[in-house]
């Protein structure tokens, strides 16, 4: 496995034979089983892996946010190397945005609602630096978390409207036993609010069993949804979201497919989750 910070390394190793397929995988790293399960996918389907490890601080709207973002690169190193990645980019800040750095790429509407809305600013970082990425790998596939449901759609937008030749790969989102979505920002969870933050699936899956059991109204799939976050004492609600699945415009009635989402501070950290029904 090849690791390097240089741009021009970077292209040497994704040129030296041009022959073969690359699939890309993005991270800020402190990598769990969520990145790994995009990994795996972007192994089986491509000749050559690239992964990015870069805390990108335009994407953060809170600089105490990005203070705190959890990081430890000898781990996700060796983590990857088991996973038979090829290539790794760790970009310095330096490299990625140089002095004199003007250039940002920014998605309209469907940034404007959910994280976009609650993050001013947020998706403007993610998109300037996922076509950055897009440009140094120049990857067949690119591969993204349901996680982030918001991301995806805002990725996949940007790659039509600007002709980015490859293909967006979005995989499942990968879950502790308990239910809660796996992420790097877990680990900032005390032993209580790591308990309590369950609330989140908890109040998506009973929001899932209603609409299959026959709801359609989306105020009271969001009343449920807040319902049983407000019986979590340390949670404390940003938004419960019932959406359309690609424009990601509230809903007054569900009437095919709709993505729940929701931002919920536990104990001070804000997660995001989502299921789509
Ligand atoms: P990061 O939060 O490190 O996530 C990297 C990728 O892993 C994203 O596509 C995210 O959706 C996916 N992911 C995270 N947790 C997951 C889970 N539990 N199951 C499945 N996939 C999961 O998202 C970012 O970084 C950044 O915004 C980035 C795209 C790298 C741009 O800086």
């Amino acid at each position: 496995m090849n690791v390097f910070a240089n741009i021009t390394d970077i292209r040497r190793e994704r040129w030296a034979d041009p022959s073969l397929t690359w699939g890309l995988v993005p991270t800020m790293g402190y990598l769990h089983e969520g990145h790994l399960s995009l990994v795996r996918r972007a192994r089986q389907e491509n000749d050559r892996v690239g992964v990015s490890i870069f805390v990108n601080p335009t994407q953060f709207n809170d600089p105490k946010d990005l203070e705190k973002y959890p990081r430890d690169p000898a781990r996700d190193l060796s983590l990857l190397e088991k996973e038979g990645v090829d290539l790794v980019w760790t970009p310095t800040e330096e490299i990625a945005y140089p002095p004199g750095y003007q250039t940002y790429v920014q998605v309209e509407e469907v940034t404007k609602v959910l994280e976009g809305a609650a993050r001013p600013g947020h998706f403007r970082g993610v998109t300037t630096v996922v076509a950055k990425l897009f440009n140094v790998f120049q990857p067949h596939r690119a591969y993204f978390g349901q996680k982030d449901a918001q991301q995806a759609v805002v990725i996949k937008q940007m790659v039509r409207d600007l002709n980015f030749n490859l293909e967006i790969v979005v995989c499942p989102i990968v879950r502790e036993p308990d239910g809660l979505a796996m992420s790097s920002r877990n680990t900032l969870l005390s032993p209580e609010a790591r308990q309590q933050a369950t609330c989140l699936y908890r109040a998506l899956s009973a929001a899932k069993a209603a609409f299959e059991a026959g709801e359609r109204s989306a105020d009271r799939l969001r009343a449920l949804m807040e319902q049983v976050i407000a019986e979590a004492s340390l949670a404390r609600v940003d938004y419960v979201s019932v959406a359309h699945p690609e424009t990601l415009q509230e809903l007054d009635r569900v009437d095919d497919h709709a993505l729940l989402s929701m931002a919920v501070f536990v104990d001070g950290i804000r997660l995001i989750d989502n299921m789509v029904v």
